[in-house]
């Protein structure tokens, strides 16, 4: 039995070079095998005499352990390595770029529409303006001239949150108004002002969501009355519905911050699927507006007598149903991709009044 060691050591520097798992069970099907060759030593013991087995029993034992040790330390190293291999080569590089085409992200439709909005008063020189979501009773309603009990207040389905410890409870604004409050305590007229935001109202159907996008627009300057109002409006609608012409109508309405206030409509007319703007024979209202009330100037230290404004509210949401043809609001709110690739934009096109607006 003097090749006992000469196997060994082949034995175990084949195990050594195994370069992969594959190439280690090769080697140890020759070796540790059915057939394998200390397999076929250990079967020669049965051939020999009782001194001879006695001598080289524990001897070929010993040989088949340390093979065996050697094969399972190495399929260790060998699996180990085997899956560092898979996880480099399955890494993301996450600071790739996008792809191109229609993989792309899309800019929303109401993301859309608050730039094409704010490209529209820009050009008219409004700068915008922004507030908390969050907000008091003073700024959402009293300094907007609703006093307390009125029953405008119970229009709005305010959300009320739970007072801390000796405060008052807080509200989700109802509408972009109170930032015209939050604009007057801290800015000194002339103001001209856009204040695209989102508000909250406990409603929820195909046109209507508890959550939604309104602009508010606020002018406070020295000799304005109900013709710049009419005027800056009709020129909005104009360049955003990108008509030349539009037929519109300022019904007399009620909100507690303008005097006289009224609701802005538009004539349209409705072709198969899709809406047009601007003539027909068909009254929609799109936005509320007025001329700022006195009280509303008071409360936040303006003179009346020496300052007058306008001021209007538009619901975001449902202007860019009308302009892109969507039927229902919900969708709008489910993070679908394939709504927002079909209703979605490009998101490096801004627009802009003298580049085109869509
Ligand atoms: N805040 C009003 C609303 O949400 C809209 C509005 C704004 C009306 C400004 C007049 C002036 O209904």
């Amino acid at each position: 039995m003097s090749d006992i060691t000469t196997i060994e050591k082949e034995a175990l520097a084949s195990v050594e070079a195994a370069a992969d798992l594959a190439a280690l069970e090769q080697v140890r099907v020759a070796e540790l095998g059915k057939k394998g060759r200390v397999s076929g030593l250990m079967s020669s013991l049965g051939k020999m005499s009782p001194e001879e087995r006695k001598e080289n029993g524990p001897k070929l034992n010993a040989l088949k352990t340390r093979v065996d040790a050697a094969i399972r330390a190495r399929k260790e190293t060998l699996e180990a390595a085997a899956l560092e291999a898979q996880l480099a080569s399955e890494t993301v590089d996450l600071s790739l770029p996008p792809k191109a085409g229609p993989v792309a992200g899309a800019l929303h439709p109401v993301m859309q529409v608050f730039e094409e909005i704010a490209a529209v008063f820009g050009d008219m020189g409004f700068t915008v303006a922004e507030g908390p979501d969050i907000e008091d009773d003073w700024h959402n309603f009293t300094a907007l001239n609703f006093p307390e009990g009125h029953p405008a207040r119970e229009t709005h389905d305010t959300f009320f949150m739970h007072a801390l410890e000796g405060d008052e409870a807080k509200v989700l604004r109802t509408h972009t108004s109170p930032v015209q409050i939050r604009t007057m305590m801290s800015q000194k007229p002339p103001i001209r002002i856009l204040v695209p935001g989102r508000v909250y109202r406990n409603d929820w159907d195909a046109t209507h969501t508890p959550m939604f996008h309104q602009v508010e627009g606020l002018v406070i300057e020295k000799n304005i009355h109900m013709g710049h109002l009419k005027g800056c409006l009709i020129d909005f609608v104009k360049a955003f519905f990108e008509v030349d012409n539009v037929e519109a109508r300022f019904r007399p309405h009620f909100f507690p911050f303008t005097e006289p206030s009224a609701e802005m409509d538009v004539k349209y007319t409705r072709k198969g699927e899709t809406i047009e703007i601007g003539a027909g024979d068909s009254w929609m209202e799109i936005l509320g507006s007025g001329m700022v009330h006195p009280n509303v100037l008071r409360n936040c230290g303006i003179d009346p007598n020496e300052y007058q404004g306008f001021a209007f509210g538009m619901g975001v949401d449902r202007l860019a149903m009308l302009k892109y043809g969507m039927p229902d609001l919900r969708p709008y709110f489910e993070a679908d991709p394939q709504w927002t690739r079909h209703y979605g934009f490009a998101p490096w096109s801004t627009p802009s009044v003298s580049g085109g607006l869509s």
